[in-house]
This record gives structure tokens, sequence and C-alpha cells, in this order.
């Protein structure tokens, strides 16, 4: 059964702090599968919510639940497995954090852990370092005084350390992959204890490189099966091999949350191109940033152009500061903060930055070169900060580089209403692009369960 509910009613108020979203008229908020548990309205009906978690929420400053958590709340405490998709920037990190707090104050289980392991109850997976520390910051807030202890662990920090903060106890881990597996391999982590698998940013760990990593973990002999463990993935965006995969990893009667259009940009974002070829880029960036460099992140492919751009950009007293995987990590998190606190303009960064981060400074988000994916592009531009207020991007389309993407820009620009370039849509006439039609199949919201077999319910994974 599918339910559609036509949501306007909760987009009726503008929030306190930054989410807007009186004027999605139409957005539709869809579940698709059985027994949906009702969506809560506010925070504090949500059934049984103790007091002390709804007072961590009102320091947070969160007044009323968006859409996403609205309904994400409710399923994941009936421990029920979610798949769930909402724009980048609308609360999926509290959606599901709120519920796996509520979860372990009301239902307790006595830590396991001894001088030489510990066994986190639920675990968080997450694509970069950055992120696994913006997502710790959030749960030792919304855990502050509940006894509850949450842990991040990442590489780039010694070992020693991170060990023996683990050992100290850690209910909640929020892990990057490799780190993670390390610990596991000395046996310092086992996963026996877990109750909630989380993989937030599910369509990047489900990419060809990361997804053998995720099945080495999820695989571990400790790990609870799939019908003994609750399973919660979350993304902005969910192409279609993703849908098929993450079934795998989930309940055969799982839940799939879809909050408007699957993979689609915010219309409070003007989204602008430029067509160039590779030698015009340089100039082009120096003379917009000329105009306004304040909150601008610029997104390049490859780590040695973003460090040739920084010192081009600082020597046109530009204040720029890069961020890729070769630096250290201290240097890493310098850079980052810098950029938070507006000491310097500019963020250069590769794709490690494209994801999940939420940068309060952002108005303007630079192309310099176009991700492969339109994925990537959906989740770079959605860095823009306080979303209520009108940000911008940029992009530079190399046709000779670029032309995979015509099709589904296309169709990603015309869904936020934006303007399409003639150019673009001339590209699209070209021969080049009749092979990337089809990817116009990715954003169709569809639950796969029923694409594939529409009398899936005896089907055992
Ligand atoms: N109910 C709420 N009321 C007000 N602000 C909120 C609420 N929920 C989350 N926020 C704030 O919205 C911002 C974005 O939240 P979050 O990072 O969870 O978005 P997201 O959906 O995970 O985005 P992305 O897809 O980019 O990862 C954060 O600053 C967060 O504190
Ligand atoms: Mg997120």
């Amino acid at each position: 059964m599918d339910q559609c509910i036509d949501d306007e009613s909760i987009f009726d108020d503008a929030f306190n702090s930054n989410i807007k979203f009186e004027k999605c008229n139409g957005t539709e908020v869809k579940v698709n599968g059985k027994n949906i548990p009702e969506a809560i309205k506010t925070f504090t009906l949500i059934e049984d919510i103790p007091e002390i978690l709804l007072r961590n929420i009102k320091k947070k400053k969160f007044t009323r639940p968006t859409p996403i958590q609205k309904y994400s709340i409710p399923i994941i405490l009936s421990g029920r497995d979610l798949m769930a998709t909402a724009q980048t920037g609308s609360g999926k990190t509290i959606a599901f954090v709120i519920p796996i707090i509520q979860k372990l104050i009301m239902d307790p289980v006595t830590l396991v852990k001894d001088r030489n392991h510990c066994e986190p109850q639920v675990i968080i997976i997450v694509p970069t370092r950055e992120l696994a520390v913006q997502m710790k910051i959030t749960i030792s807030r919304l855990t502050r005084n509940t006894g509850i202890f949450s842990f991040a662990c990442y590489g780039g920090i010694k070992v020693s350390y991170q060990k023996d903060q683990i050992l100290r106890g850690c209910h909640i881990l929020v892990a990057t992959i490799g780190r993670l597996k390390s610990f596991v391999q000395h046996g310092v982590i086992t996963f026996s204890s877990v109750r909630i698998f989380v993989l937030n940013e599910v369509d990047r760990m489900l990419y060809d490189d990361m997804k053998s990593e995720i099945d080495c973990i999820l695989n571990h002999f400790s790990m609870p099966p799939v019908m003994n463990r609750q399973t919660i993935m979350m993304s902005a965006t969910l192409p279609e091999k993703t849908r098929h995969l993450a079934q795998f990893y989930l309940k055969k009667d799982y839940l799939l949350l879809t909050v408007g259009i699957v993979s689609s940009t915010s219309m409070n974002i003007k989204q602008t191109f430029y067509m160039v070829n590779k030698f015009e880029k340089r100039n082009m960036l120096t003379e917009i940033l000329k105009k306004d460099s304040a909150g601008t992140i610029v997104f390049v492919k490859r780590k040695w152009v973003v460090d040739y751009l920084v010192t081009y950009l600082n020597k046109n007293n530009i204040p720029s500061v890069p961020l890729h995987s070769n630096h250290l990590q201290h240097h890493r998190k310098i850079a980052l903060n810098n950029f938070h606190d507006k000491k310097t303009n500019v963020l250069v960064a590769t794709d490690l930055a494209s994801r999940g981060l939420d940068f309060k400074c952002v108005n303007h988000v630079i192309n310099f070169d176009m991700p492969p994916k339109i994925e990537e592009y959906v989740q770079r531009i959605g860095r823009k900060g306080k979303p209520a207020t009108q940000a911008i991007s940029t992009s530079f389309f190399d046709p000779n580089e670029d032309y995979s993407l015509v099709v589904p820009l296309i169709k990603t620009l015309a869904l936020a209403n934006q303007e399409i370039p003639d150019w673009l849509v001339k590209l699209r006439q070209d021969a080049k692009c009749n092979d990337a039609n089809n990817v116009l199949d990715q954003f169709v919201g569809l639950d796969i369960r029923h694409v594939n077999n529409s009398n899936d319910d005896c089907e055992e994974w």
C-alpha cells in the first residue's frame, strides 16, 4: 500500500531557525510500504518522548519538525527499516538521530565493554571525516545529560587516542569506513550489540568502490543479520541503482519515504551555466570572485588543481583555503574552520566537501569542473547555507568533458523552474547525448519492489 500525502499543511509556518518550507506548494510526501505509522505534527507529540530529549531539542532551537522528520521519527521508533530521501538541508540528520536516542533511553541495554573492546549499539557510517565530526557534534548536543555516549572514529587522527576513547564506552559510533574496519580487524570494536545500523549518504556509500567495504562490515561474523537489527538509509539523492542495491540490506517490509522529487535541487538556488573550454575557466573564476567572493565554495575535480587555484587566488588577493584528501587532517580541520568562521572567503575543494556538510556561511557554489554524476551536482549546490535565503550556483560546462550530464541537467533545471540555456538544449539534440537519455529514469521516485515484482510479498531476502 502506498500512502501519498499532499502535505502542504506542514509547510505553512516559517521556522525560528533557518529552514523555510512555507512556499513548498504541493510538495509531496510519499511512503511506500505496509502498515505505515502515523506522522507526528510536533516534537512534543512524539509518543513517550523523554523530557530530557525534548529539552535538548528545544536547546537546539528546533521548534517544529521538518517533513522528513515528521514521517521518519515514528517510522524508526516503530522499529521498521527505512530508506528515505529528501532535499539537501531538509534535516535528515536529526530525522534519524532523535528516534535513535529515544530508543536508547526508553529501552536501555547494558553497554558491553572491557579493557580490550567495546560493542556499540548504534553504528552510523558516513563518507567523510568532516561529516563524521559534524554528526558527532549534533549527537552530543542531543544526548546531553542522557547517559548515552557517542564517538566519531575516522582516519587521520591517532589510533591510540581513538582506541582509548572507544574503550571508555560508546553507545553510538559515527564512523568512516576505513578506520572502522581497522578497529574491527584489531578486535577493538565488535558488532554483537548492534541494534541499529545507519548508512548516511547511502548512494555514495554504495558506489562501486565503497560497496565492498560496506559488505565487509555487514558480513562480519559479529554483525547481527538483517532480521535482528534495524537498518536505516538516507540521502538527498537516490538513483535507481542505489534503490536496487539497498533493498538487499533491508528487511523486506522496509518503508521507502520520499519527500519531494527524488534527487531534485532546491528552488531557492539560482543555477547559472557558462559553456567554456578548460583554458577559459581560471580567468572566468577570478573575474567572478573579484566581484564578490564571500562565502563561496569552488568545486574542482583534481587535487593538484585545488592547490594550484588556492595559490593563484591568494596571489590575486582572494583569500582562499584548500580541502582535499591529500592534506593532513589537522590542515583539513583548520581550512574548514577558517571558512566556517568567515576568516577566509573561498573554499576550494574536491567532492570531499560535496556531501552532508552544513555550511551556514555559503551563498555561492561554483562548479569549476562539473562532477561526473548528476547526483554530485545536486549535492554540491545543496551546500548553500541558510535554506530560506536565495543562493546562487555557477557552473562551467565544458561540452568535451561534460556531455553525459546534458540530459539529466536539463531535467534537473526544469524541475527546479530554472532557466535552461539554449546551448544546453542544442547539445541535447547532438548525437553524443543519445546514450544519456536513459538517465532520466533515475528521477522517477519509484519503489523498486513495485517495479520488479508486483507480487513481491512472498519474496525472502
Ligand atoms: N526541525 C528543524 N528546525 C530547524 N532547523 C533544523 C531542523 N532540523 C534540522 N535543522 C537544521 O537544518 C540544517 C540542515 O540539517 P541536516 O544537515 O540534517 O540536513 P540534511 O537533510 O542532512 O542535508 P544534506 O542532504 O545536505 O546532508 C542544520 O543546520 C540543522 O541543524
Ligand atoms: Mg545529511
